[in-house]
């Protein structure tokens, strides 16, 4: 492992950009012949495959897979995992269970699916994922348990007294960490409560509430599974600005308090043409002072269509400066990705005109970004094994 504490940011930066320098070089060096553990997609035709943008890297066959290469360098390899793809498509569920140590549902635990009618749960999708993950000697990341997104019609503000509202948080909490005792590593136990500005984000839960129902959140779910690690996730903190100012305050807060609460989730969705903070290990690190735990919880990097191979090079870039900076941080152990393929990631449909954002094309190519995490990782790992 390289010495954890003592690099700087700017070594990161210049090494990110070492890198990316390499990478150019042997991208244009090496030639296209399929590598000998490429997955390809069934079903697809070979005019449909040679037709998608060549922006990917051939690397040695020997290379392992992201989840050999992440357990020699002490770092779980996570993926956002959709259920419907999941079940249909084998080369899918082939590189989920191969590239990938840790998953994470996309969608399956979120309040509307689990508890789509008050009282009423429903655990079927998740249960099957949990079951997939065992089978595959994985952990699970729990997302998410309190968000004011993808909440069931049935929640809606001023229908309830606040002494109700409090019920109903916890029942839901208790309700669905009771179910998955035991099976999920982290949780994710509030997603997404401050604003760029540092404020509380005015939610359903801010407004009904107040503002100590994050608190509450964490201390009621440390009842419920005093094992799992509690999680607060949230995008645009990665580098050190107000919003992660406002998040850093109040870990230090629940710190003090006595606030259960072991980790931050950064989200990391980024995009090519707004460059990655410069400061994302000096984020870490403050964070891992207190004794924190970090997690790269969603990682994609979008870029505006249609890739060309510069842009897949800069995503690169973005892509390894994070993997860099966890790598740098000791308390970092999870780098999750949002999704394995272009195909069913969700950007194109947030993001008008945006996409290409995870490691695999729509035809599973895989992209200098994937090259790139795989050489990061390779060499935090060259010591251990
Ligand atoms: C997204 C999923 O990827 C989509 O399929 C869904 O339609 C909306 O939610 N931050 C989060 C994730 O915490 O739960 C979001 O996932 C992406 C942004």
């Amino acid at each position: 492992m390289w010495p954890k504490k003592s690099i700087t940011a700017g070594v990161v930066t210049a090494l990110a950009a070492t890198t990316a320098l390499t990478l150019v070089g042997s991208a244009q060096a090496q030639p296209t012949t399929p590598r000998a553990d490429q997955v390809t997609a069934p079903g697809v035709p070979a005019q449909a495959r040679t037709a998608a943008p060549k922006v990917g890297v051939r690397t040695d066959p020997s290379v392992k897979t992201l989840r050999q290469l992440g357990d020699r360098a002490d770092l779980k390899m996570g993926v956002a995992v959709g259920m419907d793809q999941l079940h249909s498509d084998a080369t899918y569920r082939h590189l989920a269970a191969t590239q990938f140590s840790s998953v994470t549902p996309e969608n399956v635990m979120k309040w509307e699916v689990t508890e789509p009618q008050q009282g009423k749960f429903d655990f079927t999708q998740a249960d099957q994922l949990v079951r997939f993950a065992k089978k595959h000697h994985q952990i699970v990341r729990g997302h998410t348990l309190v968000w004011h997104n993808q909440l069931p019609t049935w929640v809606t503000e001023g229908t309830f007294t606040r002494a109700q509202y409090r019920q109903i948080l916890r029942a839901h909490i208790r309700g669905e960490m009771s179910h998955f005792k035991g099976d999920i590593n982290e949780w994710d136990v509030v997603n997404e409560a401050f604003d760029e500005d540092g404020k509380l984000r005015d939610t359903l839960w801010l407004r009904e509430l107040g503002p100590g129902y994050i608190a509450e959140a964490f201390r009621y779910a440390h009842k419920i599974d005093p094992k799992a690690k509690l999680f607060y996730n949230d995008y645009n903190i990665e580098g050190v600005n107000a919003k992660s100012n406002a998040v850093y305050q109040m870990f230090r807060q629940f710190k003090a308090d006595g606030v259960p609460v072991q980790g931050v989730g950064l989200q990391s969705h980024f995009d090519i043409q707004y460059p990655y903070p410069p400061d994302l290990l000096a984020n870490m690190q403050r964070f891992a002072d207190l004794k924190v735990r970090i997690s790269v919880t969603e990682a994609d990097v979008r870029m505006d269509l249609p890739v060309d191979p510069t842009k897949a090079q800069a995503q690169a870039g973005a892509y390894d400066a994070l993997l860099s900076s966890c790598l740098l941080v000791a308390r970092c152990k999870n780098f999750t990705v949002w999704g394995i393929s272009d195909k069913y990631s969700w950007i194109p449909g947030v993001f008008e005109g945006q996409g290409s954002a995870l490691l695999w094309d729509e035809n599973y190519q895989t992209k200098p970004a994937y090259d790139a995490l795989r050489r990061t990782l390779a060499i935090a790992g060259s010591d251990r094994g």
